[in-house]
């Protein structure tokens, strides 16, 4: 969507993947989804320099809201959770420098079955702008095939309208193929859209890193063509912070979540990540794979059954006619796989000396040109970069 958003893939905070609904606050406390927890993300992002890395949305999923509208038709953040109501969640985040996302969905109620926006686009565009929200997740439950085609571009014609600036995600391609089996045509989710899911929820467990891995990987061809500045893929949330993941997982997850120019959203209690992960969230080369100006999807060679190099072509650096490469290899077997490769085979095209750079651990490792031979031991579950 060319509305001058998201012109590299936003970054912060997102509450479902972690969270989930979060009502249960009584009888679940550390998973309640509530203004206290909302301002100790916008904290935590404010003072321990997230911030500075770049996490800058902070975005409240469904469940938020009561069970009926209010006599004026509108939607009413729960009382009890959002006592201050969204504004004021609003006005702390931006004070911060950070900024302000919300849920709703195109369908009659949300997929947790509180209401949702059909038959009231306009006022609850009106009232998103109003509370000052910056970014909007839309999803797609409950609604017939056709509709979903004319339902996202209505609301972003809405949300237009407002004059407030809006990053708009939407759910319309994972909804078109998984729950209706057609495909989304793609181009036109990227005209109205700034970003999209085109897969299933990712949970928190190594095996559904794996299963986004395998489709991203499958679907390249086709996706890669609308993945561009204001227009990206989502492949859904991070899962640093929730325990569930080994350190190589969690380095493969960000990794390659970089190399893709998706969208880095956490999804976890701020207060359990852990030094290491922070450490990699806090990574800037990482990240600047990630934000890389020209935002390529890195492309994937499958070397073997369980080996996949990813090869992204970046901006070139500073005073540099030549592009950056960024290379990945990801072993999701069970044992050590071996790679053995010349960046020249990948479209490394410089006559000039290349260095090489270790990027989790920030080393200088050697010079070489575009014909070296570099030949990379990757332990199972593990990742190298070069
Ligand atoms: C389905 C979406 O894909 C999830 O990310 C989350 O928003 C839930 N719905 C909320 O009900």
């Amino acid at each position: 969507l060319n509305n001058g958003l998201a012109l590299t893939p936003p970054m912060g905070w997102m509450s479902w993947g972690y969270y989930m609904c979060g009502v249960e606050c009584e009888t679940v406390p550390e998973k309640c989804l509530n203004e206290q927890l909302i301002l100790s993300v916008a904290d935590k992002f404010y003072r321990e320099g997230y911030q500075e890395a770049g996490f800058e949305y902070i975005i409240i999923d469904d469940c938020w809201s009561e069970r009926y509208r209010g006599k004026d038709g509108r939607l009413k953040p729960d009382r009890k959770r959002f006592p201050r109501g969204m504004k004021f969640l609003a006005d702390y985040i931006h004070a911060r420098g950070l900024k302000f996302g919300m849920y709703t969905n195109v369908g009659k109620d949300t997929c947790m079955r509180y209401p949702g926006s059909r038959g009231h686009f306009s006022t609850d565009a009106k009232a998103f702008a109003e509370w000052g929200v910056d970014y909007l997740k839309v999803d797609g439950c409950f609604v017939e095939n056709t509709y979903l085609d004319t339902a996202y571009i209505k609301l972003g014609h809405h949300l237009n309208k407002t004059g407030r600036p809006m990053v708009f995600s939407c759910s319309w391609p994972y909804y078109k193929k998984f729950i209706h089996h057609t495909n989304a045509d793609l181009e036109q989710v990227a005209h109205y859209c700034n970003l999209w899911r085109n897969y299933h929820d990712v949970v928190t467990h190594w095996p559904a890193i794996v299963g986004i891995m395998s489709y991203f990987r499958d679907q390249n061809n086709v996706i890669r063509q609308f993945h561009k500045p204001g227009q990206w893929n989502d492949p859904d949330m991070l899962i640093l912070g929730t325990n569930s993941l080994t350190e190589s997982q969690s380095r493969v997850q960000v990794a390659v979540y970089a190399m893709w120019s998706a969208p880095l959203l956490l999804s976890c209690n701020m207060n359990r990540i852990k030094p290491f992960e922070k450490q990699l969230l806090q990574n800037m080369d990482l990240i600047a794979i990630g934000q890389d100006a020209l935002g390529i999807m890195a492309t994937p060679y499958m070397l073997d059954d369980a080996l996949t190099l990813w090869v992204k072509r970046r901006l070139p650096a500073k005073g540099n006619k030549y592009h950056t490469f960024s290379f990945a290899l990801v072993n999701v077997g069970d044992y050590d796989a071996f790679a053995s490769f010349s960046p020249s085979e990948y479209g490394a095209d410089s006559t000039d000396i290349y260095t090489v750079m270790d990027v989790f651990s920030g080393v200088y490792l050697k010079n070489i040109t575009r014909k070296t031979v570099l030949d990379v031991v990757i332990p199972p579950e593990a990742l190298e970069k070069e």
